[in-house]
């Protein structure tokens, strides 16, 4: 049996918004103050796969790590890391692409979404980036990933490899693990729409609220949120044909921790006049905090700098030794 143990990233290609921290960030705070091992990554190795601009990419990175902390993750208790600080990564990546077959790489819908019809002019790494990733999770033998529902084939994939090396050394060495996807309630999408994912690639920055976004910028998003004219509607049913309504509603009940019916009873009803200052309200109480702190954070780097260290030497040590088993169980 293994240890359970929790491991997710998150790219840093900037613009992180409230979709990222309802779905990913607020979550991993969560399994971490369950107890469980928790490692936290930025990928900065899966972020190449496109061009980024060196700077750019220096300050997301950062950033993101502020993101983290900034939401309740705690770097004495999770490993907070950087992708390339860890070369076992990239060694372990090597031998899955050895394991993976070409067929296996090329079903993945991602790739195919993400090369366009231009798909001979994407990098070799853009295509290979799933065994990267499950390299991120296996050379820590974690066994539970928090992935959004377009990273589902990515970790089947991952599945599939853990049990190919296993079946093909004839051993029981990488756990098989396991997808933590989050609910539909967790999903949140834009403000402009309500059926497009809230997204950091949308060229509006009115479509969604960004964890650097302070105070009166938060409330004025929500007050020129898109609605349609009809007040909210007196129960859940109701706002099934409602996109815009139910996706304020869905956020203003993940911010509270409350279920969707326990917003409706308060809240169906009432015209988005009263609505949307109750949403902004509650918006400002939880976010504006972590804007603040984000920004004390990246006043000086050198603490988020250090911090990232320390996190790649404890993600290291682990790594170090199973990537020596490997190694070692393929005759190397
Ligand atoms: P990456 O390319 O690093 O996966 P994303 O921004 O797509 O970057 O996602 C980072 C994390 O945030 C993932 O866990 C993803 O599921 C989550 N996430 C992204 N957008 C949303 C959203 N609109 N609603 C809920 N979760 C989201
Ligand atoms: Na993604």
């Amino acid at each position: 049996a293994f240890t359970p143990r929790v491991f997710s990233g998150i790219q840093p290609s900037g613009n992180l918004h409230l979709g990222n921290y309802l779905g990913a960030l607020k979550r991993f705070a969560e399994a971490q103050n369950e107890g469980l091992q928790t490692l936290y990554c930025m990928v900065d190795l899966h972020a190449i796969t496109v061009w980024q601009d060196p700077a750019n990419l220096r300050h997301a990175t950062r950033e993101l790590a502020a993101g983290f902390i900034a939401s309740g993750l705690d770097p004495a208790r999770s490993i907070l890391f950087n992708q390339s600080q860890v070369a076992e990564h990239t060694q372990m990546a090597w031998v899955f692409n050895c394991v993976t077959r070409m067929g296996w790489m090329q079903r993945m819908t991602q790739f195919k979404d993400k090369a366009g019809k231009n798909a001979q002019n994407a990098s070799l790494g853009l295509f290979a980036y799933p065994a990267l990733m499950a390299a991120d999770i296996l050379t820590y033998h974690a066994t539970h990933v928090p992935v959004g529902e377009d990273q589902k084939q990515h970790l089947e994939l991952t599945r599939d490899i853990a049990m190919k090396f296993n079946h093909d050394y004839g051993v029981e060495f990488f756990p098989i693990p396991e997808p933590v996807i989050e609910g539909a309630a967790t999903r949140v999408m834009s403000l402009r729409d309500g059926s497009s994912k809230m997204s950091k690639s949308d060229p509006s920055d009115m479509s969604r609220i960004n964890l650097t976004d302070d105070a009166d910028t938060i409330a004025r998003k929500i007050r020129k949120a898109k609605t349609d004219p009809e007040p909210l509607p007196s129960d859940v049913q109701g706002l099934a044909n409602r996109p815009e309504a139910r996706n304020l509603v869905n956020i203003y009940a993940a911010l509270a921790d409350l279920s969707v019916d326990q917003v409706m009873r308060d809240a169906g009803g009432k015209p988005f006049s009263e609505f949307k200052p109750m949403l902004a309200d509650l918006a400002v109480e939880k976010l504006a905090p972590i804007s603040t702190e984000m920004a004390r954070l990246m006043q000086d780097v050198t603490e988020i700098d250090r911090i990232l260290v320390d996190g790649a030497n404890r993600a290291r040590a682990l790594a170090t030794p199973i990537l020596r088993q490997t190694y070692e169980i393929m005759g190397m």
